[in-house]
């Protein structure tokens, strides 16, 4: 037996210099000290020998075991670290995916700071919007050709209820115009940007999905002159110092008179360029002067104050900008297209 404690003795020696990691360390602290092990074997048959040999070999046997124990504790800090991958500081980290604003957001906040240093507020306004505010309350009643200028998703109701207040995906910002109203009367400075839909068969420049910014301002004595410098202050705020305005007559129901905003084209200063089809110019809003029977649908008297209101579509000038030429891109999703921005 003290042969065999002997032999246990100088194996563990031998194989400790042999370990490469910390699960063979554990399979040698196994092999001699676990509960089957080949040194609990040897103290655990101590019981079967003579007395006057139990004492000495039993003496050895925990000496020969404190031993390894000591010697597999002195080896464990090495067999973790060399576990560990090599720790090389000086790798460039990880660095984080960030996300970005899409374009026509980044549009949206530039303007939105614009409008409010001029006084306006933002104000928002329901996607799924009744009959009532998208067309009766801006001075298009059901019978009129004017409904045609806008194709509507209607949603269907399985109750009939009054025809007022059937629901619809607006087709602009301008019922926002209404609620602004009747929530904070006049005098008023209003911008309303958000998403609009029409039952549009999609093409490069027609989507069923797109974001229009609304602004109105109410209060007395408002003129075309009022609306003409706001929004030149904004072309300019967009494409720069210089830039100009022009209004063109336009029938919108809601305004009277009515315009075709127009600036002065960006690419080619109002030369003419493939830009602006050699014209000079950029149609991008729809403007007037708010009529009366929007007024009072708003809760406001027009024999006392006037207004003037303007929209436009934020993924236009975001086209523009860019020279892009599928309006499709914006909403489509691809991050190939989104990331360059
Ligand atoms: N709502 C109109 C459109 O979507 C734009 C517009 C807004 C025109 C305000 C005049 C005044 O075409």
């Amino acid at each position: 037996m003290l042969d065999e404690l002997k032999k246990i003795a100088e194996e563990v020696k031998a194989k400790l210099g042999e370990i490469k990691d910390s699960q063979e360390l554990r399979d040698l602290e196994l092999k001699y000290l676990g509960r089957k092990g080949e040194l609990t074997n040897i103290l655990r048959g101590l019981k079967d020998i003579l007395p006057e040999e139990r004492a000495k070999i039993g003496a050895l046997a925990n000496e020969i075991k404190l031993d390894i124990e000591a010697s597999l504790n002195e080896r464990r800090g090495a067999a973790v670290s060399a576990d560990l991958p090599a720790l090389d500081l000086t790798l460039p980290g990880k660095k984080p995916e960030r996300g970005h604003l899409h374009p026509v957001s980044q549009v949206q906040e530039q303007l939105e700071n614009f409008f409010t240093s001029l006084g306006f507020i933002i104000e928002d306004g329901p996607e799924l919007e009744s009959e009532y505010y998208n067309f009766e309350a801006l001075n298009i009643p059901a019978d009129h050709p004017a409904r045609d200028m806008q194709d509507t998703f209607y949603i269907e109701e399985k109750q009939k209820g009054d025809p007022k207040n059937r629901l619809l995906l607006r087709t602009q910002t301008s019922p926002v115009q209404i609620r602004a109203m009747k929530k904070y009367g006049a005098p008023l400075r209003v911008v309303v940007p958000g998403r609009c839909f029409r039952y549009e068969a999609t093409d490069v420049r027609h989507e069923h999905t797109f974001f229009q910014l609304e602004g109105l301002m109410v209060d007395k004595d408002i003129s075309v002159a009022h609306l003409k410098a706001v929004l030149e202050a904004m072309a300019q705020e967009l494409y720069g110092p210089g830039t100009k305005v022009r209004l063109r007559p336009k029938f919108y129901p809601f305004v009277e008179p009515g315009f075709n905003g127009e600036v002065s084209c960006f690419m080619c200063q109002g030369q003419g360029c493939r830009l602006c089809k050699q014209s000079g110019w950029l149609e991008i809003f729809g403007a007037g002067l708010v009529h009366p029977k929007v007024l009072l649908a708003g809760g406001i008297d027009p024999a006392v104050y006037s207004g003037f209101a303007f929209g436009f579509g934020l993924d236009r000038l975001v086209m523009l900008k860019y020279g892009i030429d599928d309006i499709r891109l914006l909403h489509g999703g691809d991050l190939r297209f989104l990331e360059q921005f």
